[in-house]
Parts: C-alpha cells; sequence; structure tokens
C-alpha cells in the first residue's frame, strides 16, 4: 500500500517517535511511506515526500517534526477542493497525529477519507484517550522551571509566578505544579478566589516561609473573571492566551508584602525532546497506528487506556476538550499537600 503521514496542529514532543515508528513498521512490512508536509498546508499545495528508512532513523529523540506542521491553515468552505488535492495523492490510506483541529477539521472537510487519528496534544485535554504523549515532557518543563526558579525566589524571598500553556484545560500548570510541589497552582477548571489567595500569601508570609512559586494556567481566571487573551482584532491568528502570570504577579505586589516576578515558560514547553516516558508511548502509539493501516482498519485512534494502546473509533477522539476534574485526585493531593489549588 501507500499510506500518507501527516502530522497537524502545533508541534509536540513525540511527534518525530510516531513518524519514526509507523515508517519503520510500515517499510519494514513492504509499504511505501508518503510524509504530507505541514499538515493540511501540505495537501492543500500538494506537497509530500516519500520517507526513506535512513532518513527517519533515530528521529525519535528529536523535538518539533520532520514533516512540519501547520495549526493555522483554513479550511472552513474548502472540503471540495481538500478532497480533489488528497486524491491527486493517490494514498491507500493516511495516518494522521493531530489535536482537536485536526480531527474535528477532517470530520468537517473529508469524514469519509481512510485514516487512522494518533491523538496529539502537550495539552493532554483530548477525548478518548488517558494521556497524549507531549504532556509527560511538558509537564517536565514546567516542574523543571519550578524547581529552578524556587532558588532564587528563596534567595531574593520573592514569589515567582511561572505561566504555563493550555489554552482550555488546566493539566498541564496541574501536573506540572504537582510534580514540583509549587506552592499554588491556578487552573481554569478551579477559578481561584482572590481574597482567598492574597490570605494564603499573606499567611505564608507571615510564617517566615523564604520564598513561594505559584504555577498558573494561562487560561486561568478569578471567580467571575474572565481569561486573559490577547485580543488582536481581526487577526486571523485567532485568539491568544497569555499574560495572566504579569498580572498576577502586579496584584501580588499591591496587595500583599510580597515582591513579585513572572516568567512565561510559552512554548519551551513543546521544544524539548520527547523524556523517556513519551518516547515508550509514541512506539506504542506509532507501531499500533500502522498495525491498524496494515489491516485497514480506517476510521479507528489509537488511543492510551488503563495502562495499553489500544483502538477506538475515530470519533472518540473527535469530542470537546477533556478538562480537568475540579476534584481531580491530584487537585486532592494538592490539597494533602498544602498547595493552594
Ligand atoms: O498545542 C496547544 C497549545 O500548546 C496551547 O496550549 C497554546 O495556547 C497554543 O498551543 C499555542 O500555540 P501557537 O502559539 O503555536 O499557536
Amino acid at each position: 500500500m501507500r499510506i500518507g503521514l501527516m502530522t497537524g496542529g502545533g508541534d509536540a514532543p513525540g511527534l518525530n517517535g510516531i513518524i519514526e515508528a509507523a515508517s519503520r513498521a510500515l517499510i519494514g512490512n513492504g509499504h511505501e511511506v508518503i510524509g504530507i508536509l505541514d499538515g493540511f498546508d501540505g495537501v492543500f499545495t500538494n506537497r509530500t515526500r516519500e520517507i526513506k528508512w535512513n532518513e527517519i532513523n533515530g528521529i525519535h529523540a528529536d523535538a518539533g517534526t520532520f514533516l512540519g506542521t501547520s495549526n493555522k491553515t483554513k479550511i472552513i468552505g474548502r472540503a471540495d477542493e481538500f478532497q480533489a488535492q488528497y486524491a491527486k495523492l493517490k494514498l491507500d490510506g493516511l495516518i494522521a497525529a493531530g489535536g482537536d483541529g485536526t480531527f474535528i477539521g477532517i470530520q468537517r472537510i473529508a469524514p469519509n477519507l481512510p485514516i487512522i487519528g494518533v491523538p496529539k496534544t502537550i495539552d493532554n485535554d483530548l477525548q478518548g484517550t488517558e494521556v497524549t504523549f507531549g504532556y509527560d515532557t511538558a509537564i517536565s518543563v514546567v516542574s523543571d522551571a519550578v524547581d529552578a526558579l524556587r532558588k532564587t525566589a528563596n534567595s531574593h524571598h520573592r514569589v515567582m509566578i511561572v505561566e504555563t500553556m493550555g489554552r482550555t484545560a488546566g493539566w498541564i500548570a496541574l501536573g506540572g505544579g504537582l510534580a514540583s510541589y509549587a506552592d499554588a497552582i491556578l487552573i481554569p477548571e478551579r477559578p481561584f478566589s482572590r481574597p482567598k489567595l492574597a490570605e494564603f500569601l499573606n499567611r505564608r508570609h507571615a510564617e517566615g516561609i523564604p520564598g513561594m512559586v505559584l504555577v498558573v494556567s494561562e487560561a486561568a481566571k478569578a471567580d467571575g473573571e474572565n481569561a486573559v487573551f490577547d485580543e488582536i482584532a481581526g487577526s486571523i491568528h485567532g485568539v491568544r492566551f497569555g499574560g495572566i502570570a504579569e498580572r498576577i504577579a502586579r496584584w501580588v505586589e499591591t496587595t500583599t508584602p510580597w515582591e513579585a516576578r513572572h516568567v512565561v515558560l510559552g512554548h519551551l514547553q513543546r521544544s524539548r525532546a520527547p523524556t523517556t516516558t513519551d518516547r515508550f508511548l509514541t512506539a506504542a502509539l506509532g507501531l499500533k497506528a500502522a498495525s491498524l493501516a496494515m489491516q485497514k482498519k480506517w476510521g479507528t485512534a489509537v488511543v492510551y487506556r488503563e495502562g495499553r494502546v489500544i483502538e477506538a473509533p475515530l470519533t472518540d477522539i473527535q469530542g470537546p476538550p477533556r478538562m480537568v476534574d475540579p476534584e481531580h485526585r491530584w487537585v486532592k493531593s494538592c490539597q494533602s499537600l498544602g498547595i493552594f489549588i
């Protein structure tokens, strides 16, 4: 068969692991693998490259995606054009690693495409799977940052506020903050009370803690307030979150005795080489995707449930974002550790 491989949406550590694992299995079984460049863009503009074994050997350890990606391609109203361009690629089927934009997009413009979906996002907020690859690497970046910033926070007797990605759900802030025992974790699923946060910061100050590190998700918000996002009127790039850590730092300085600074981790969370955990996960997901393609089980997804990589209907990963349950067991762990959440 001639199988297409595409990576769509924001990059995530582990995408190259999917590419390497799936390609090794397919090429090893005598199939042709055609990489589509830059996600949907590559279909619209007919840009592909045949994937050869020697080019992908070892790329699983690299961040980014060997094929390039795009999270801004306009697809609405372009279904006919997409399908006509896709037909030119003469593929028997497609393995696509992507997030909500990719799979909801495919549902809209080419619902009958013979496709195997691999859920991908550092945000860990896709339905149908318990974890997405890239998440473990992203929260390692967050926890490393918190551990490091605690030293300067303590030296200067400051509050350091670390802003994480997660435009919808708070998984990155929660996982990274819990792993590093951050002093407070603010996530969108649990809007925070300004008076209670001020009281907590004042209390810790009075107790003589040398410094503090707070982790805040970019989409977090205070009770009754909106999340902070950059409203570039008419921007074709859409809404972009960011800025809450800076706002909170200013508020801390005007409301409590603490001096405060903020750090935005931004795309550093997406650009580190994948952790071993993510490499194991992408090897299993990539191999499973190749196996489903070879069995022509189109319309399925590879997901992680109860410790195993299994197949599921593609529709399982096409739902709305998977938010953190406000009473999730990690939230309870935070509370037991004395973390403000
Ligand atoms: O992949 C999702 C995400 O990481 C969000 O958490 C974040 O808001 C967004 O991507 C930013 O992506 P970009 O700057 O590439 O549009």
